[in-house]
């Protein structure tokens, strides 16, 4: 396994609409290693392909709830809204109010291409709309209320 770099905000990658996964073969589950290794390097809670600069429709989450590889995913349902503090790996030492919905149902498929439903609440919800908007070139700055610096890093 291997970290992979973490692109920033300004790289068109980050922009596109990302493509399907139609093979799900052992490069996927390389890649799928490498972000769960990229992901915790960088202590985030989630990443999405287009950011370590592949345009392609893979995202890890990792909260509370556990760790999700989620393939081909998509949002079936939303309920509520939640108003709270959200960053980027690929926006560094910034943060943003974001609007999202409190609770999301979501279908996806696994590294092996078996179909999966999860239900999302709270963060993990919010993990779930930031690293989806991710596939359709979205970043949460587009739709934050409020965006602000963050104190540097040591
Ligand atoms: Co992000």
């Amino acid at each position: 396994m291997s970290v992979r770099f973490v692109v920033q905000t300004g790289d068109p990658v980050l922009r596109e609409n990302c493509k399907p996964i139609r093979t799900f073969n052992s490069e996927l589950w390389q890649l799928l290693d490498d972000m769960k290794e990229t992901v915790r390097a960088e202590n985030g809670a989630g990443l999405a392909a287009p950011q370590i600069g592949l345009p392609i429709r893979v995202v890890v989450i990792d909260v509370e709830e556990g760790f999700y590889e989620l393939i081909n995913p998509v949002i079936v349902s939303t309920k509520g809204e939640q108003v709270g503090p959200e960053g980027c790996l690929s926006v560094k030492g910034k943060q943003g109010t974001v609007r999202r919905p409190n609770k999301v149902k979501a279908e996806y498929r696994d590294r092996f291409g078996k179909k999966h439903k999860l239900t999302a609440e709270g963060f993990f919800a919010r993990a779930v709309c930031h690293e989806l908007d991710h596939l359709d070139g979205k970043l949460y700055t587009d739709i934050a209320d409020e965006l602000y610096d963050l104190p540097p890093e040591d």
